[in-house]
């Protein structure tokens, strides 16, 4: 089997609950019904692909539970294939999300079998790494394993991309394979020990960088230059997910040959599709849905 993408990455039960606002410390306040939903930064990116008609494979873990058979289920029917994704006997992945009226969100994420993708997993699926052609990386599975998916990718000549959400610190080999690293303006921010100058990111290591503004859009940064690249403006419901959208948008075109300020320009236009509508998964866009200008969706 051969996947043009292979995502190494977490799936996770999003518990999500809407609340007028946030309990502090000490505090109780009522949300909403809870819906319960198929997420996780790999599953996210993954399903992203596969809408726009990528073929992508997760590698990553699930438990033997009930909601690991959620999980397996959904990605399943979105058209991610599953046979690099192990079951465990630890609990599967959840993440407890709050959503506020403005669209901002909160997440608590309990790893549970995502702490189980080990370097031996990802060494187990050398070959379907190395006949892909982008290795797409995010930061809730163990780092090492992260690290040894880069290195077999970029020993292999296929294009590594990594998401480095949560921030996490990387070794300097992993960052010099990157093309590109993505980063929001807090983890650029974190990378950097201060304010976001995006030409210094590149001097971190990495090939090229795709740092992501949130409602402004994204800046391309390579060795030429940066690229600003607009978002079109729409009424946010629910960002939660949006920075996955972006990315599985991303490396969708990067594996069909487009170049990256191409693929950024497509990936900010299913990510602001995605903020329209509530959760994560089940707010992406089919390819069909992605509108072909910067204009309204
Ligand atoms: O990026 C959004 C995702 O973060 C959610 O789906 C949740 O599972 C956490 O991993
Ligand atoms: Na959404």
């Amino acid at each position: 089997m051969t996947a043009q993408i292979v995502v190494v990455g977490s799936a996770n039960v999003d518990v999500v609950v809407r609340v007028e606002r946030r309990p502090g410390a000490g505090e109780t306040v009522l949300g909403s019904d809870t819906v319960l939903a198929s997420g996780g930064k790999g599953a996210n990116a993954a399903v992203a692909a596969a809408l726009l008609a990528a073929e992508v494979a997760l590698l990553g873990a699930v438990g033997d539970d009930q909601n690991g058979e959620l999980l397996r289920t959904a990605m399943g029917k979105a058209g991610v294939r599953m046979d690099l994704v192990r079951v465990t006997d630890r609990a599967s992945g959840a993440a407890y999300i709050t959503v506020t009226p403005d669209g901002e969100n909160t997440i608590v994420v309990s790893p549970g079998a995502n702490s189980d993708v080990t370097v031996r997993q990802v060494d187990s699926a050398a070959d379907a790494i190395a006949a892909a052609r982008v290795l797409l990386a995010s930061l809730e599975v163990p780092i090492p394993a992260v690290e040894r998916a880069v290195e077999i990718a970029a020993e292999a000549g296929v294009r590594p991309v990594l998401n480095l959400s949560p921030v996490a610190e990387l070794s300097p080999q992993t960052l010099a394979a990157l093309d590109p690293l993505v980063v929001n303006e807090h983890e650029a921010q974190w990378l950097l020990n201060g304010p976001l100058e995006p030409e210094r990111l590149l001097g971190l290591g990495p090939k090229s960088v795709v740092v992501t503004l949130g409602g402004r859009g994204a800046l391309v940064v390579e060795a030429g230059g940066s690229t600003e690249v607009a978002s079109p403006q729409v009424r946010v419901v629910d960002t939660t997910g949006a920075g996955d959208s972006f990315v599985g948008a991303l490396v969708t075109r990067l594996a069909e040959g487009a170049d990256l300020v191409t693929a950024a320009r497509y990936a900010v236009r299913v990510a602001a599709v995605s903020v329209t509508r509530p959760g994560t998964q089940r707010s992406y866009p089919t390819r069909g849905e992605v509108p072909d200008s910067e204009g309204m969706v």
